[in-house]
């Protein structure tokens, strides 16, 4: 199998911290060929890092470089257009979360990247976690029932959150509330090297087809983990027969379905074995009285840490996807329905706790102020594609 090209774009906390060293430890698959990055300080350092060639734009980029697939980590406002820019070169393209960052700029690079039959992944991680992924088997196996409710309280939010509410629900969501709240904080950096002044509180309540309902608070001061928020997340998932409670998994011995229906905390077991120093995750495990749920890493041959596994999934899932010529695994339909999920709850924020049921028909009051806010700090409308690469977005 020969080697696919890969050229990252965007070399800053994402691009250099959690793709870069995973592209180069996926040796069988990518020849890491090209790092671009607006900043030259940025390029040039991970470039030489790496032995890829140093680029300061996607044109220069293209017009020297063969490639098959592009890695996007530049900030999410720039996605589209660099997106756009790479299906129109014929470029492969794995491209961070969100997808964009309103749905008409999420629907350009969908058109574009058909129009050019060019496949396009989007590197939502969550899902991907060995930990999720080994509770998605326990779901699929009937163990705690049919979900009912699922609560994510101080754990990820904003596309992340739905992404994963949508996926433990197992239906199509039909509508959302969301209430927000802004608060002052004191001036923090947070371990991410993230700013903030504010907190942005959210609650969500999620309603989907088949009767399951998902709870969700979050804030940015809450994700960063900062002033002590969130410090004990809840995420709890109940079932028609069980419960799984962080890693717990609750059933009820089958003679004690009478007797108050107690349930039993199970815990799943992990595996790890050696590859080249590096201690990998081979499997988790739960043994039950009257079955066992494993979940197998496919990437135990690979020296990844647990926090990498995801990452080198996704990059697993467009190099097939461009191997085979199939869809990749979570897609732009996927992720552009946890986005419209994500906006959904922001729009009922803004209008005052109003129900807004999916699909969403026109263009968002949330939307329009990202598109007036985008025009007014770049000078530039947000689907000016060629405008867009040539723009330095700075780290927020
Ligand atoms: N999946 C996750 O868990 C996760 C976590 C963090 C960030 N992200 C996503 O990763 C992306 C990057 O986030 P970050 O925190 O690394 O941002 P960042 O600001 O640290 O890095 C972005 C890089 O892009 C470069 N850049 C800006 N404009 C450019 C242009 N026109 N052409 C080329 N390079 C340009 C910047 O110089 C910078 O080095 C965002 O989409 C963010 O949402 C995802």
């Amino acid at each position: 199998m020969s080697k696919l090209n890969i050229a990252l774009v965007g070399a800053g906390r994402r691009g250099s911290g959690a793709h870069l060293p995973v592209i180069v430890k996926l040796k069988d698959i990518y020849n890491l060929v090209a790092v671009c990055d607006i900043d030259e300080e940025a390029a040039t350092r991970y470039a030489k890092q790496y032995g890829a060639t140093p680029y300061t734009n996607v044109r220069d980029l293209i017009a020297h470089e063969d490639l098959d697939v592009v890695d996007i980590t530049v900030p999410g406002v720039a996605h589209h257009a660099v997106a756009c820019f790479m299906a129109d070169a014929g470029v492969h393209i794995l491209c961070e979360t969100p997808i964009a960052v309103t749905l008409p700029t999420t629907d350009l690079m969908i058109e574009r990247a058909k129009a050019n039959n060019v496949k396009l992944e989007i590197a939502e991680n969550y899902y991907r976690a060995p930990r999720e992924r080994f509770l998605s088997k326990v779901i699929e196996a009937d163990v705690i029932g049919e979900v009912a409710r699922i609560y994510r309280i101080f754990y990820e939010g904003g596309y992340h959150g739905m992404s994963m509410l949508r996926l433990r629900a197992g239906g199509e969501p039909t509508s959302a509330l969301g209430i927000t709240q802004t608060t002052p904080v004191i001036p923090i950096i947070d371990r991410m090297k993230r700013h903030h002044t504010s907190e942005r509180w959210s609650l969500g309540f999620i309603e989907f087809d088949n009767n399951a309902t998902a709870l969700m608070v979050y804030s940015n001061v809450i994700h960063a983990r900062s002033l002590g928020r969130g410090q004990t997340g809840i995420s709890q998932i109940d079932g028609s027969k069980g419960t799984i409670v962080g890693e717990d998994i609750y059933v009820t011995p089958a003679d004690e379905l009478e007797s108050g229906a107690k349930g039993i905390a199970y815990r799943p077991t992990r595996t790890t074995i050696d590859v080249d120093g590096v201690d990998v995750i081979e499997n988790i495990s739960l043994e039950l009285p009257d079955q066992t749920v494993t979940w197998e890493n496919p990437l135990k041959n690979y020296p990844l840490s647990e926090g990498q596994i995801a990452v080198a999934d996704e990059l697993l899932s467009i190099a097939t996807a461009v191997l085979n010529d199939t869809e990749p695994e979570y897609g732009a339909a996927l992720a552009r329905q946890d986005q419209e999920m994500n906006i959904a709850m922001s729009e009922s924020g803004n209008r005052s706790k109003e129900t807004i049921t999916f699909p969403l028909t026109a263009l968002t009051e949330t939307e329009r102020g990202t598109h007036e806010s985008y025009q007014q700090q770049h000078g530039h409308p947000i689907e000016d594609v060629e405008a867009g690469i040539d723009t330095f977005f700075p780290r927020r």
